[in-house]
């Protein structure tokens, strides 16, 4: 199958567009850099910008002189227009990431994420593609789910200014105020998006079911957890946490852990996510729809432990609680691969230690 991948030289696009290419399909990589200039450097935009390159430590790809990468922006419809003739599919991994720094931000997600997206989509309709995988986010579901002793199941509103200062972290009852438990989250949870790039993650997403519902196309949308692993950008406000920490670590810093480190995450490794990219070739979706999946490890891990498992891999120094709080975090997200595995054949393979002491040195 001819596949089009969307930030090919990004980090998460890298292992998609190499894992489908190890499966024998025919790549046809867009991205605004140059794939051998993007590895593993501290460009965070992944696919979407023409960024400095220094620090590249990318490993030789001697097979990438036989693949196509074609070095564009996915906002160029003239691009799109000469390079989707023939593509069967689109895997779309083009978008700039993280939490952001501040308000200063939101053009750019804005024109990165949605706009993006919206010329991708109009292009493949020009061309008759009816197949996306769409790399979507567990941020759109915001707090995660929760559970109150005295009155059940809930949703709570971003935690205030208040708490937060005083080291309230855990979300509380909007009932009765007592602190409540985390549950599993699951894809019909309603969307909840908490910042610009989980706004932008979720308007990609509408864009694309609405694109489904009109042209009669078929979307698989995975909800990636907290991607790591090799070639994750360095040295970036922008990267995830396990970014930052190794970073730290590598500078002989003590990772910052921010509230009080009991944070959870689903930390799930980059080759994992690759692996679902290519089960979601053939996710079962119906045409005019969107369907999408948690892919996640399953098992979480607190940001604190994270810290600890960087830090004892390279012989500290010992990770610091900080107690700060960003406003656009959020406190838990725990999510249910069920559906991933039942339907789309995807269970993660690579365990937090030994994906976490490959990291840690990678
Ligand atoms: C992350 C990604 C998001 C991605 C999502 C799912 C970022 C900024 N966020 O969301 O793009 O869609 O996973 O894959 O890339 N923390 C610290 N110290 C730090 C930085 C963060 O303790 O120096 C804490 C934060 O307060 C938070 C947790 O680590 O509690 C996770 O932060 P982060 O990885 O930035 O964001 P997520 O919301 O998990």
């Amino acid at each position: 199958m001819r596949v089009m991948v969307t930030g090919s030289a990004g980090f998460i696009g890298g292992h998609v567009a190499d894992a489908l290419r190890a499966a024998g399909h025919d790549v046809v990589g867009l991205d605004v850099r140059h794939r051998t200039d993007a590895r593993d450097t501290g460009d965070v935009r992944h696919g979407t910008d023409a960024g400095s390159a220094e620090d590249v430590r990318h490993r030789a790809d001697a097979g990438d002189a036989h693949d196509r990468w074609h070095t564009a922006d996915v906002r160029d419809a003239t691009a799109l227009d000469e390079l989707l003739p023939g593509v069967d599919m689109v895997v779309h991994q083009a978008a700039k990431v993280g939490l952001g720094v501040n308000v200063s931000d939101l053009p750019d997600y804005t024109s990165v994420n949605a706009h993006g997206t919206a010329v991708l989509l109009a292009a493949m309709a020009r061309h008759t593609i009816a197949h996306l995988i769409l790399a979507s986010s567990m941020v759109i579901y915001g707090e995660g789910r929760y559970t109150c002793t005295a009155h059940g199941p809930t949703r709570p509103a971003p935690r205030s200014v208040q708490d937060l200062e005083n080291g309230r972290f855990d979300p509380a009852c909007p009932r009765c105020g007592e602190p409540l438990t985390h549950a599993v989250i699951e894809e019909d949870a309603r969307p909840d998006p908490r910042n610009a790039y989980a706004s932008t993650k979720l308007a990609q997403e509408h864009l694309a079911a609405n694109w489904a519902r009109e042209t009669g196309g078929r979307v698989a949308a995975l909800r990636y957890h907290n991607v790591y692993g090799p070639r994750m950008p360095r040295d970036t406000p922008y990267a995830g946490v396990a970014a930052i920490f190794r970073s730290a670590l590598e500078a002989g810093r003590a990772p910052a852990v921010f509230e009080d480190g009991r944070q959870l995450r689903d930390f799930v490794h980059v080759r994992d996510v690759a692996r679902a990219n290519l089960a979601a070739l053939s996710a079962p979706v119906r045409p005019g729809e969107l369907r999408a999946w948690n892919i996640a490890s399953g098992t979480p891990h607190t940001v604190g432990d994270l810290a600890e498992a960087l830090a004892s891999e390279r012989g500290g120094p010992s990770p610091r609680v900080t107690g700060e709080y960003r406003l656009g975090d959020v406190r838990h997200i725990v999510a249910s691969p069920g559906r991933a595995a039942a339907e789309l054949g995807f269970r993660a393979e690579i365990g937090f230690e030994a994906g976490m002491k490959e990291f840690a040195r990678s």
